[in-house]
């Protein structure tokens, strides 16, 4: 029995018709997985189910329940059971667990909050979701995999029907990812409808009953697991062709030595006693492309981020080298001066400046290479954040468009662009594909390929094993701020360095 049919839905923003007659059905009780390449309309889709866009601001039909579904807000689509939880988290990260469960929606008697009440609401509630955390704990101190199950929890407090997860497991590593889609089986057995998004399509495999495949704003497929999903199917149509290599073929033959780290010591900037990263040692050679494996947490993002310009920790202590000779990183313009660029992983805090426009994020860490003496010169860097929207396929109207405005992935591309620009010896990737369609994958790992081929050297911090052993020639595993091991790529797999991390 259908509990959701979205009929001929259409929406258009200017100068880019985001939904074209799109159509989705849900079966009461099951997961239904929406599938598609960066931009092709799956978050507008929900924020259109879900009321953020209101009726009357797309064309189309709804039909919940097997009743019209007309929502003026947010509000109105909980009211009857649609919770959505966002691709980028709305928690407030310095309210409690508790609080953020309740906010809006109060346990109160006479206008005062029942904190009693509360605290043992939410501790039912985390435990529907298997979560071990006080309730009054600050979001602030718990991990991205730890606050996606507060935001279910969050939904739970609600008379949930229809669940809608955009991402869910962008964020999270492997094992957290897991707990979640085994929440959501568990969620599915207690009869909730699960609509989940998300570009990782072994998860998909893993819990969808259905799959809706969208492209540039259309429904081009509907598939059922029951007849089974194969991956390359379900890639075939989100890219429309077949794509038989997740991996563009390379050749390497790394170089000389071009950038050494030595006996790199951090401590944490607010906790004075506690070491985040002891005695690290690694090094990359020119035309060759490193990994840095380990578990979220593990220190590497704080051991990229203290390298380039310090900017995270304290009393930092050790050697940088590039191409033999020290250099000066201490600040972000002295290492990117220096030829060391770092991408990271978090898009919404550190690399975009989201009201401004692609042009001017492109250009941002490289303002010297698109202007004459002190003056800026905008055609060239019009010229510039166009090249970039060509060769990263940036999916948008014009380099013009404010990068709050485009979808996850290729916000994700724009950073990319932007440290692309500075011409870097050492790129420094954190989690690069994260949130990015398999297509677009491809085009990133090209991009990487070409920099290794022209002698640069690439560091790539990535969660996912698959890639790194796709991609790198040599992999090092991070396990709490140590690096633990080092495996040329031949001698790796998943399980060694599993074993790696578990054995330290
Ligand atoms: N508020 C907005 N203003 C203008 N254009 C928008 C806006 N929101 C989305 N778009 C455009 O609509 C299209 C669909 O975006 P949407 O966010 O739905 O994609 P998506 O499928 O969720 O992609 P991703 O996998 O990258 O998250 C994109 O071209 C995007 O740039
Ligand atoms: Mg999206």
């Amino acid at each position: 029995m259908a509990l959701l049919s979205m009929q001929n839905i259409s929406k258009t923003f200017p100068g880019v018709k985001a939904l074209d007659r799109v159509n989705l059905d849900v079966q009461k009780g099951e997961i239904h997985a929406v599938v598609g390449e960066n931009g092709a309309g799956k978050s507008t889709l929900m924020k259109i189910l879900s009321g953020v866009y209101a009726h009357g601001d797309y064309d189309g039909d709804i039909l919940f329940d097997d009743k019209p579904a007309r929502f003026a807000g947010i509000s109105d689509s909980e009211k009857q059971g649609i919770i959505i939880i966002h691709q980028e988290l709305a928690l407030v990260p310095q309210l409690s667990i508790a609080e953020n469960i309740f906010l809006g929606n109060e346990c109160a008697s006479n206008g005062v909050i029942d904190w009693r009440r509360t605290n043992r609401r939410t501790d039912e509630l985390l435990a529907k979701v298997g979560l071990v955390e006080a309730p009054t704990t600050k979001v602030d101190n718990i991990g991205v995999g730890k606050q996606q199950l507060v935001e279910i929890a969050k939904a739970l407090s609600k008379d949930v029907k229809l669940l809608i997860l955009d991402e869910p497991t962008a964020a999270l590593q492997e094992n957290d990812s897991r707990k979640l889609l085994d929440l959501m089986l568990e969620l599915k057995a207690q009869g909730v409808t699960c609509i989940i998004i998300s570009h990782k399509l072994n998860e998909v495999r893993y819990v969808a009953d259905s799959v809706t495949v969208i492209r540039d704003g259309m429904t081009v497929s509907k598939l059922d697991a029951k007849a089974g999903l194969s991956e390359n199917e379900i890639v075939r149509d989100m890219v429309g062709r077949d794509m038989t290599h997740r991996f563009p073929d390379h050749k390497r033959t790394p170089g000389k030595m071009l950038l050494e780290v030595e006996d790199w010591n951090v401590w944490h900037p607010e906790h004075a006693g506690r070491q985040v990263i002891r005695d690290a040692s690694f090094n990359v050679r020119a035309g060759e492309v490193v990994g840095i494996a380990g578990l979220m947490g593990s220190g590497r993002t704080e051991l990229a981020m203290s390298i380039f310009g310090r900017s995270y920790g304290r009393n930092i202590s050790g050697a940088v080298r590039l191409n033999g000779k020290p250099v000066d990183v201490s600040t972000v313009d002295r290492a990117i001066a220096a030829g060391i660029s770092y991408v990271t992983e978090d898009r919404k805090a550190l690399g975009l400046v989201l009201d401004e426009t692609i042009r001017f994020n492109t250009t941002l860490a490289n303002l010297d290479g698109v202007s004459s003496g002190s003056v800026l010169n905008r055609n060239e860097e019009t010229r510039v954040a166009e090249r970039y929207r060509k060769a990263l396929a940036i999916r948008t109207p014009s380099v013009f468009q404010k990068t709050v405005n485009l979808s996850g992935g290729n916000q994700q591309k724009v950073v990319l662009a932007k440290w692309l620009f500075t011409a870097p010896e050492v790129l420094i990737l954190d989690e690069p594909t994260r949130g990015i369609d398999v297509g677009a994958k491809y085009e990133i790992y090209s991009i990487i390929n070409d920099l290794a081929a022209e002698g640069k050297g690439v560091v790539m911090i990535s969660s996912e094993m698959p890639e790194l052993l796709g991609m790198c020639d040599r992999i090092y595993v991070m396990n709490e701020g140590a690096l633990v091991g080092e495996l040329a790529v031949g001698d790796a797999s998943q399980e060694r360095i599993m074993s790696l991390i578990v054995n330290e």
